[in-house]
């Protein structure tokens, strides 16, 4: 495994993979590793011959009261995870080699960025479209590998490679969870044992959703509601969204019944100071059954 901190050796060594024809997957990431990005190199594994891990906190995507100085870092952890899931080349690179100015260029992808994390969050997301698309024309990779847990932004960046006719496959990772449903985050090593217990209400609620939704008659805003009520009744659960919307446009749906793309429950929940997000996806398959039979002689109509 090499690791390079410049652009211009990660370059040179990728150039010689190119002209040797080898598929190049690339997993982006901002460190302080953890199951769920080995997942990601799993996969990325099994689909290339070269696996490329960077590995940068990318300032630009931080607001000016956010946690950049807080992120956690453990580049020693990082390296030792990469070696065990057969990463070939690490790029660490110093914000100073990403940026050596501040970028007069930037990218913004509308719409999908308004809602979500986009709209508490101002900004974040072309911090992270600048930096994807930056690690995509550095790397030129065939496929990118990121996980499902952030599916705005999967969507933003699914968006921005076919908007920019960018030649990389983007391809979207499941949620890896713990035992007890949690989501795996960088963040969870902020809570508390008490705050890490109370957060199980946000995978517990995304598990009874399907029910709860055949309960609302397939309605999406009650089915919102019956989630919001239920994790605010957990003490140390303080909500900035749970929101229904469908998948990936993240436009407000109505009924299941009149469904015509997947759905997302997307859900962002302080615990303390910790800012957890979880998500999950209802298939049309799902939504159909949670739609309310057609009433007996308008079927056909
Ligand atoms: O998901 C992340 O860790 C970051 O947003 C990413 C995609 C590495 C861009 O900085």
């Amino acid at each position: 495994m090499q690791v390079y901190t410049t652009i211009r050796e990660l370059r040179e060594a990728l150039e010689e993979k190119r002209r040797e024809g080898k598929r190049i997957g690339l997993v982006p990431t901002m460190g302080f590793l953890h199951a769920g990005h080995a997942s990601l190199l799993e996969r990325a594994r099994r689909e290339s011959d070269t696996v490329v891990l960077s590995i940068f906190v990318n300032p630009t995507q931080f607001g000016p009261n956010e946690d950049l100085d807080r992120y956690p870092r453990d580049p020693e952890g990082d390296l030792r995870l990469a070696r065990d899931n057969g990463v070939d080349y690490v790029f660490m690179p110093e914000p100073s080699e990403m940026y050596p100015r501040p970028s007069a260029t930037g990218i913004a992808v509308s719409g999908i960025t308004s809602v979500l994390c986009g709209a508490s969050r101002p900004g974040h997301f072309d911090g992270v479209a600048l930096v994807v698309s930056k690690l995509f024309h550095i790397v030129k990779p065939h496929r990118a590998y990121f996980g499902m847990k952030d599916a705005q932004q999967v969507a933003v960046i699914t968006r921005m490679v076919e908007d920019l006719n960018l030649d990389v496959e983007i391809v979207p990772c499941p949620i890896v969870r713990e035992d007890s449903g949690l989501a795996l985050s960088s963040r969870n090593v902020y809570l508390s044992d008490e705050e890490k217990r109370q957060a199980l209400v946000l995978s517990e609620s995304l598990s009874r959703s399907p029910i709860w939704l055949q309960e609302a008659g397939g309605d999406a805003l009650a089915l919102q509601k019956q989630i919001a009520e239920h994790i605010a009744k957990t003490p140390l659960a303080d909500i900035d969204y749970v929101q229904v919307l469908t998948y990936p446009d993240l436009e407000r749906p109505t009924t299941a019944a009149a469904a015509k793309s997947a759905w997302i429950i997307a859900l962002a929940v302080r615990f303390g100071k910790t800012r957890l997000i979880d998500n999950r996806l209802l298939s049309l398959e799902e939504l159909a059954l949670a739609a309310p039979p057609i009433p007996q002689g308008t079927k056909g109509v």
